[in-house]
């Protein structure tokens, strides 16, 4: 390519590693449509449940930016951070063992959470070293101890932040809208799972480069409030925009009123969400991430928010695993 003069040739020539089972599937979901009546709008679920390594999910496309930036700094381990069944840990060391990198966990365990999740049992096959903590107050300042005692053993230690939401990670999002648009029809909505802020923002940054505007974007929150996720999203889409060279704004729409009593603790609305999918589509959401945000859309549906001429996609980001125990010893 010449000298790249739009923002999607600049985001050609960005180094990336391929890692994901892409494009990934996307199907209607015309039994669900139909369960709901005749006011449901079009249904369609983009399945990034299948990205791959790791049993696949969102990070797998953030990752083919950022394990890319740990082997141009020439690391040699990569150190993260996430919860106990964090799927974000699991695709990093599913990747990092196929790619040749250690990698080192820091883990929290939310009180009263199990122990033997099934992502923590995927950690250690897939060779990762994992550090505990009680908190997640207590994870970044581990990461930094955890890099820095890699350092005086004179390893090359590469940090990637909670969730790899950092601007080169969402910019696997922002490529992901170029495969989206071959898939479907023209959408009117986008609902998927937000948290660490990283998919918003490349959905987000995405669709504005492809000159999708009119397509409306909503991020439904897994834990934090609105406000603190949408400040986020903005601030990574900013970035976003730097990589690439465009400016990049606008609200960003993220609805914290799912997320029941706190961060991987169910709702009966995310168990009939979860029910409903595998009965009526034989998908399967988790209990975490996709099944609140599912349960935020059919609430939509059900109150009439949209047209039935209307088209929704629902990106299913993955987390499956969540529901899973490590096999008995
Ligand atoms: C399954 C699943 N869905 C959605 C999210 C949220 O994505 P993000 O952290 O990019 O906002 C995560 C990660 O935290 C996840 O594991």
């Amino acid at each position: 390519m010449g000298n790249p003069v739009t923002p999607l040739e600049k985001l050609e020539t960005i180094p990336r590693l391929t890692l994901a089972f892409a494009p990934t599937p996307v199907t209607e979901l015309a039994r669900l449509r139909a369960f709901l009546g005749p006011g449901a709008p079009k249904l369609f679920l983009k399945h990034d449940d299948y990205t791959g390594p790791g049993f696949g999910g969102n990070k797998v496309r953030k990752l083919e930016y950022v394990l890319s930036e740990a082997i141009r700094a020439e690391a040699d381990t990569v150190v993260t951070c996430g919860g106990i069944r964090s799927n974000h840990c699991r695709i990093t060391a599913a990747l990092c063992a196929g790619i040749g990198l250690r990698c080192e966990l820091v883990l929290n365990t939310p009180q009263g959470a199990p122990e033997d999740t099934a992502s923590l049992w995927l950690d250690h096959l897939y060779g990762a070293t994992v550090h505990r903590v009680s908190s997640r107050e207590e994870r970044g300042a581990a990461m930094a101890q955890a890099a820095e005692f890699l350092r005086r053993q004179g390893r090359k230690p590469f940090v990637v932040p909670l969730g790899a939401s950092t601007p080169s990670g969402a910019l696997g999002f922002v490529r992901a809208i170029a495969e989206l648009r071959q898939q479907t029809p023209a959408l009117d909505w986008i609902f998927h799972s937000t948290s660490s802020g990283g998919t918003q923002a490349g959905i987000d940054a995405g669709l504005q480069l492809h000159g999708l505007n009119q397509v409306k974007l909503t991020g439904v929150s897994a834990d934090d409030s609105a406000e603190s996720i949408s400040s986020a999203v903005m601030e990574i889409r900013q970035g976003v925009g730097e990589h690439v060279g465009a400016v990049l704004g606008g609200p960003v729409e993220v609805d914290d009123s799912f997320v029941g009593p706190g961060y991987g603790l169910s709702t009966p609305e995310c168990e009939e969400a979860i029910r409903l999918l595998a009965r009526h589509e034989g998908v399967v959401l988790d209990p975490v991430y996709t099944g609140k945000a599912m349960a935020c859309l059919l609430a939509r549906v059900r109150a009439g928010s949209f047209k039935p001429n209307e088209t929704v996609l629902f990106w299913h980001t993955g987390g499956a695993m969540g529901h899973f125990r490590a096999p008995a010893a």
